[in-house]
């Protein structure tokens, strides 16, 4: 048959279908009883999800390579042998996830690799479709720990020896799951790299638009403080002889609270664990642990509040008479994305006719750390609801499908 008469592939398009499929045939590993996910970082199910994701990308013909870290990637060819465009996500969740958070945007990856193997579409440049381990950083921090690693901000040994909330090391985990890879991590520097993932928060379904062109990523700093007063009974001790460890944590709670009321612009401030002991009815708490979570797209002002909580704590101490230890679990300065990437993402959604508006997140991304490599951006859909790191979270079918339209066509200007 002459060419002429060959039928012209047709451009690749997302089938919706296929990737709500996916994304439901995933989130059954893991699956909570009352709906979303707890996929922890390293865990059983991370590795459930790890091999399915593996044998997925075989089907595709990706060449799927892990690294030290377990970091997941598969290569599909382009006409050229050069820096690939890279695009992915995470499939770790919290321990109370919902289905999209970081899936999403790995899920996406892959529906594009059939969506231009269904066009018989090479692109000249390479794509590497990429899974970062633990990203979430909730069962072991600092979170974004396997892009971090990739990028040479953690050492690998460090990064190993990093023990968790329950007890075990990273090294010791990602080992018995079989994810700790041959491939040094950074192995592959891309040209590029896109980050497709959910919003997270209220502001495209506040505002009706449809997709968020990334900006930049917050600051944020994790500290674990653990108090340590004195057990003594509920009943027989007075108040002025109390050394509380509960009464202490307490206060630090809402001393957080007042802090970010006090600060103008998008401070954020959570006391996301709390542990007592002996955390008893009648014993007054000898040992409080908690974790602070200090946010701000402004690097000045997220120091100040370092500064406020720093000077909270000593007071504390004096006046209670408790001795508080502080670790710190994470401290990133706030990044801003490649000005290039973002009006790629701008650009293409409104060619796609898709309403969109610049914006930060909130919230850390794998895409913070690769910034340090290579132009780097990521694309937002809406979240029902702004809500995240909840079993209810939800995006809409054409939400999830138009984001994943965006990636597709922000990659293909990337890798021609
Ligand atoms: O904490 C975060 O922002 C991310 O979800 N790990
Ligand atoms: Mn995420
Ligand atoms: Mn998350």
């Amino acid at each position: 048959m002459s060419c002429a008469a060959m039928p012209m592939p047709a451009s690749p398009r997302i089938n919706r279908e296929r990737l709500i499929e996916r994304l439901a045939t995933f989130n059954r590993i893991g699956a909570l009883p009352g709906g979303g996910n707890c996929r922890l970082a390293l865990s059983d199910e991370d590795r459930g999800g790890r091999d399915l994701l593996v044998r997925w990308m075989g089907e595709l013909g990706l060449a799927v390579t892990v690294d030290a870290i377990g970091n997941i990637i598969g290569v599909r060819p382009g006409r050229e042998e050069i820096a690939p465009v890279m695009f992915g996500s995470h499939v770790d969740t919290v321990g109370t996830g919902g289905r999209y958070d970081g899936l999403y945007g790995v899920l996406a990856g892959l529906e594009i690799c059939e969506a231009l193997g269904d066009a018989a579409t090479t692109t000249r440049r390479p794509l590497a479709l990429v899974a970062f381990t633990n990203e979430e950083g909730s069962r072991f921090a600092p979170y974004a720990m396997g892009s971090l690693v990739y990028v040479g901000g953690l050492s690998l040994e460090d990064a190993y020896a990093v023990r968790g909330i329950d007890g075990k090391t990273v090294g010791e985990e990602l080992r018995r799951i079989g994810y700790a890879g041959s491939a040094k991590p950074g192995w592959l520097k891309p040209h590029a790299y896109l980050e497709l993932h959910i919003e997270q928060g209220p502001i495209l379904e506040e505002e009706g638009l449809v997709i968020g062109a990334v900006e930049g990523i917050t600051g944020l700093v994790w500290t674990e403080i653990t108090i340590t007063g004195r057990a003594s009974h509920a009943g027989t001790t007075p108040m002025h002889l109390r050394r509380d460890a509960a009464y202490v944590a307490s206060e630090i709670a809402v001393f957080l609270r007042r802090l970010a009321r006090g600060m103008s612009g998008n401070q954020r401030c959570t006391a996301g664990r709390i542990e007592l002991y002996p955390n008893l009815v009648n014993v007054i708490a000898e040992r409080a642990v908690l974790t602070v979570d200090l946010r701000n797209t402004d690097a000045a002002a997220l120091q100040a509040a370092e500064q406020e909580l720093a000077v909270c704590l000593d007071r504390l101490a004096a006046q209670e008479n408790v001795a508080i230890a502080t670790r710190s679990l994470a401290s990133f300065a706030p990044i801003a994305f490649a000005a290039e990437i973002v009006s790629l993402v701008d650009t293409t959604a409104r060619e796609l006719g898709l309403p969109c508006r610049r914006l930060p997140s909130g919230a850390g991304h794998d895409a913070q750390m690769m910034a340090r490599l290579c132009p780097s951006g990521m694309i937002f859909v809406p979240s029902v609801g702004g809500l995240s790191h909840n079993v209810r979270e939800e995006t809409k079918p054409e939400h999830l499908q138009a984001g994943a339209e965006v990636l597709l066509n922000a990659v293909l200007k990337l890798a021609e």
